[in-house]
């Protein structure tokens, strides 16, 4: 037996346990079933997209469809728009053009992190960081952000860096409680990590997983990490921006200054090699202009959130408004949260326990319910909690 796997296995086995669940799994096509568990799309996708696949279906050379590496136009497309976007002048020759976000995250770890190494992620995390920690050989180290405010917490990180840290990972705007992280946050976070860096001898890479960056709410300000510390690799997947993430295209966007630019360039493209030929497919690069500009309604996603956090609030749940991404955190009427996710499931609602993220006691809703599952939605929620009350 590989001796890495059992170990993914053991870190997976709660994320597993939930998403193969087949009773979980009949209820995602059940029209009864309110869905707000995963940021999966609950409607068609935006046909501007389908209309750019289908532009960049037709061959108009003998190369259309040949071996797709990191483009030169991809690269430039790439760089000219977020460089404005995030205020950092990304070089396209620092651009690496992914199958998604699960693609940049894997080289970006297996270019800067290998055995004897540790590299440290937030939790309550996305589901695959720890897997992917140890895919490549690395020891994951977890700093657990603190409810309800869930900021970053530059200190405790400080606290976990040992001389083996090659890495820390964050995630802004965050999955799974909808925080983005002030700019302040993100600056005491490159001066703890400037000073371990000078303290070690070896730079400390920040992985700032941004998927969500163009999903923010009441014109807030993202910031990204990379334009504050020089040693910062942005992660991108257009997944969720076109609430599409079969559509398997992202990037890595290495920020200028960084340290052994030159080296790490090579071996991002190695690193995307060897994950499986991490590059995004052909279609979508010949489609990427036109993808670049499209987003899904950001606007009709806050309005859903001032309907539903509002709604639940005046229930009686705990909970808060996100300020990006699709997701927010509410408490558990219930400490056990699998048992109150069962309650939910009666009625009709289907939510992501909070045990599944790392925090047990909440759970996670999705805003990407369509519009005509959020008011028997919200019933669902209303009657889940009368019922709780009366056992109680
Ligand atoms: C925080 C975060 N990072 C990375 C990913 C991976 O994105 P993709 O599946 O588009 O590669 C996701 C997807 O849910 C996510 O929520």
């Amino acid at each position: 037996m590989p001796s890495v796997l059992p170990r993914i296995a053991a870190a997976l086995e709660s994320t597993l346990a939930f998403l193969t669940d087949p009773e979980f799994e009949a209820l995602l096509d059940d029209p009864e079933i309110n869905n707000f568990a995963l940021g999966n799309p609950q409607e068609l996708p935006l046909p501007e997209l389908v209309g750019a696949l289908q532009q960049a279906l037709e061959p108009r050379d003998k190369n259309w469809f040949a071996y797709k590496m990191n483009e030169e136009s991809s690269r430039r497309t790439i760089a000219e728009s977020i460089g404005p976007r995030l205020g950092v002048p990304f070089a396209p020759e620092d651009v690496f053009v992914t199958n998604g976000g699960f693609g940049a995250i894997a080289a970006t770890l297996r270019a800067v992190a290998g055995p004897g190494d540790e590299v440290i992620f937030i939790s309550p995390p996305w589901f695959f960081y720890e897997p992917l920690i140890v895919a490549v050989g690395a020891e994951p180290v977890r700093v657990r952000l603190q409810p309800p405010a869930f900021d970053l917490d530059a200190e405790a990180i400080a606290a976990a860096i040992t001389p083996r840290t090659a890495a820390v990972l964050i995630n802004t705007p965050h999955n799974p409680t909808g925080r983005v992280y002030p700019t302040q946050q993100l600056e005491e976070l490159a001066r703890v990590l400037t000073e371990a860096s000078d303290r070690h001898g070896r730079p400390v890479y920040l992985l700032s997983d941004e998927p969500y960056h163009r999903i923010v709410y009441d014109d807030l300000r993202f910031t990204t990490p990379a334009a504050l510390y020089p040693p910062t690799f942005v992660l991108y997947s257009y997944g969720k921006t076109l609430l599409s993430p079969g559509m398997r295209m992202g990037y890595i966007a290495m920020a200028p200054g960084m340290p052994g630019a030159k080296q790490l360039r090579g071996l991002l493209f190695l690193g995307q090699v060897t994950t499986g030929w991490a590059f995004a497919n052909a279609d979508l690069q010949h489609a990427l202009p036109r993808i670049e500009q499209l987003s899904i309604d950001v606007g009709a996603l806050q309005r859903r959130r001032d309907r539903v956090i509002p709604a639940l609030l005046e229930m009686g749940y705990q909970t808060d408004l996100p300020e990006g991404t699709f997701y927010a955190m509410v408490r558990s009427p219930l400490e056990d949260d699998q048992e109150f996710s069962r309650v939910l499931r009666r009625h009709g609602t289907l939510v992501l326990p909070g045990s599944v993220v790392e925090l047990p006691g909440w759970f996670r809703i999705s805003l990407t319910a369509n519009d005509e599952m959020i008011e028997p939605g919200l019933e669902g929620f209303r009657r889940a909690l009368s019922e709780v009350a009366a056992r109680a």
